[in-house]
């Protein structure tokens, strides 16, 4: 019979045959299946294995610590730590447009991966976490509709340029699974239960222009809804929750005086592959205590509305 344990030495043993004494590169993103990609290869060749973790400085608060800490700190995993976050956002100023931010943040992933890389001296292995449905989607994209909706990065590009031989131990499995072998390998559950969080980041989360002063701003909005909606026990049922920061002032009253700050929104659907979702039903207390902290404790916020869109007609993200 088929078992999680039973795939893992079975993968361990294939990539050794595959790596012989060879080096391998991963890019470490922070999500789910780097993640897993990652700890599954070092256990099969150790320090054969290189991560390499560009920090694009669009990730939540403290997600950026927690990597370093869990890969270099917890697995003992070569990590190479680039803070990109100034070329990042120097490259972002002034981009408004949805499609260009995601461009620009996937060439500027590929540039410093490939820069860290040729400082390592090169290595002739690339392993990527790439799922049974990215695989799927990647192929019948040529056969599929003509209409990009997003653009996304997460499949190609960087192969066919590194020339590298690719380490794809995932390539068969669902997230589910992935989910499994995760917690099979050790990884800690806040790693293996995440919510999937895309390549732009925090960039596609504040509608047009984006700076550090209003990343700084949605990070905190985030962190107060992510923390209440765990305390509440709510995480595993909801698919992807998040804020967003608009590009809107309003009025407000606090104390004795008028504000003129920032709207945010929430968002949190349920879905089983993201094409398509449904917005939680939230119960109002929840959203009323949520929304109370946000405009209590984020200074430059005033205002917290819920997202009920569906997708279709709607997306997951606001941009
Ligand atoms: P949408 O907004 O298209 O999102 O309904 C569907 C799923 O895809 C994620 N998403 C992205 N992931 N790069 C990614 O890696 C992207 O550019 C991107 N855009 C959306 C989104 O978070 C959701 O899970």
């Amino acid at each position: 019979t088929w078992t999680m344990a039973g795939f893992r030495e079975l993968e361990i043993a294939r990539i050794r045959k595959q790596v012989g004494d060879g080096r391998v590169i991963c890019g470490l993103s922070g999500g789910v299946d780097s993640s897993v990609a990652a700890k599954l290869i070092h256990d099969a060749i150790g320090d054969q294995l290189t991560c390499i973790f560009v920090d694009p400085g669009i990730l939540r608060s403290g997600e950026a610590d927690e990597v370093v800490k869990t890969f270099r700190g917890r697995f003992n995993i070569r990590l190479v730590h680039r803070d990109a976050s100034d070329l990042f956002l120097s490259e972002l100023a002034g981009v408004k447009d949805p499609e260009i931010k995601r461009k620009t943040i996937g060439r500027l992933f590929i540039e410093v991966f490939e820069e860290e890389a040729a400082k390592l001296g090169g290595a002739q292995f690339l392993a990527q976490g790439t799922l049974y449905p990215d695989v799927i989607e990647s192929v019948s994209f040529t056969g599929g509709p003509s209409v990009t909706i997003k653009s996304h990065h997460n499949v190609g590009g960087l192969p066919d340029r590194m020339n590298m031989q690719l380490v794809e131990p995932l390539r068969e499995l669902f997230k589910d699974e992935v989910r499994e072998l995760g917690r099979e390998l050790g990884i800690p559950e806040h790693i293996v239960g995440r919510h999937p969080f895309p390549g732009p980041g925090l960039a596609i989360r504040i509608p047009g222009e984006i700076d550090k002063e209003k990343l700084d701003l949605l990070r905190k909005v985030d962190a107060i809804y992510l923390e209440e909606i765990r305390n509440a026990g709510l995480y595993d049922a909801i698919w992807q929750a998040f804020a967003v920061l608009l590009p809107v002032r309003t009025v407000g009253v606090m104390g004795d005086g008028r504000t003129y700050d920032q709207a945010c929104a929430l968002r949190a659907v349920t879905s089983t592959d993201g094409m398509t979702a449904e917005v939680y039903p939230f119960d109002f207390a929840f959203l009323n205590r949520v929304a109370g902290r946000i405009v209590n404790e984020v200074r430059g916020v005033n205002r917290v509305t819920y997202d009920i869109t569906s997708k279709p007609p709607g997306t997951i993200e606001w941009e």
